[in-house]
């Protein structure tokens, strides 16, 4: 499973990078109004920073409008992929944008059915938003076994990215469900690289070593 980081703050993206373990960003507005930033802002630096797919958000609703804006979209980089809320709007526009020689991340999906959707015109990503899902009592990773289960049954290409996650669990979760991608906000790589016997581990090397030193 590949790791992207879901930010749009550009410190973050930065610290994330040199760990050498980024595929992709992932952005929406929400995030990008968190930091004050701007979408050009944003990818000015960051398609500097890292090398593979970069989604970013189109806020228009009607399917043509989509289409206009991710053209627009698409001049800042040729990393960007246009993320596409999954309405029937966004479904109409997927024709306009492959036409157009872009690529689609289906996002806001929050049911098996909706991913069938979305592959089945033509998205080339989809994204089941996981912690949104068991903040409300469901299971996240159900929903991504299903689609995986689905998407392999009929060969079916479009990329699963595990979306929303809340904590470290979830993209254990995410990538033993069969995800493609997981985009794991920074907290949670924070809390993915530490672990309390590392941290012991390394201070009993050092102690070791500093005693052997001194004999
Ligand atoms: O990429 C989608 C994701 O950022 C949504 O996360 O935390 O707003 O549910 P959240």
């Amino acid at each position: 499973m590949k790791l992207y980081l879901d930010s749009a703050d550009l410190r973050e993206v930065a610290e994330i990078a040199a760990w050498n373990v980024l595929s992709g960003i992932t952005t929406n507005p929400s995030l990008l109004a968190k930091v004050g930033q701007t979408v050009e802002g944003f990818m000015a630096r960051a398609a500097d920073l890292v090398s593979g797919p970069i989604s970013l958000e189109v806020m228009a609703e009607a399917a043509a409008a989509m289409v206009a804006e991710a053209k627009q979209l698409k001049k800042l980089g040729e990393q960007v992929v246009i993320k596409v809320p999954m309405t029937a709007e966004g479904l109409k526009a997927q024709k306009g944008m492959h036409a157009a020689g872009l690529k689609t991340n289906i996002t806001l999906v929050f049911s098996a059915n909706q991913a069938l959707l979305a592959a089945a015109a033509g998205g080339d990503y989809v994204s089941p938003f996981m912690g949104r899902l068991d903040d409300n009592g469901a299971q996240g990773f159900q929903l991504i076994q299903e689609i995986k289960a689905i998407y392999r049954e009929y060969g079916i290409k479009t990329k699963i990215i595990a979306a929303s996650l809340r904590t470290a669990r979830e993209v254990t979760d995410a990538a033993l469900a069969g995800a493609d991608i997981a985009t794991v906000p920074y907290a949670i790589f924070q809390k993915m690289v530490g672990h309390p016997l590392t941290d012991l581990g390394i201070e009993r090397f050092q102690q070791d070593w500093a005693a052997a030193q001194s004999k």
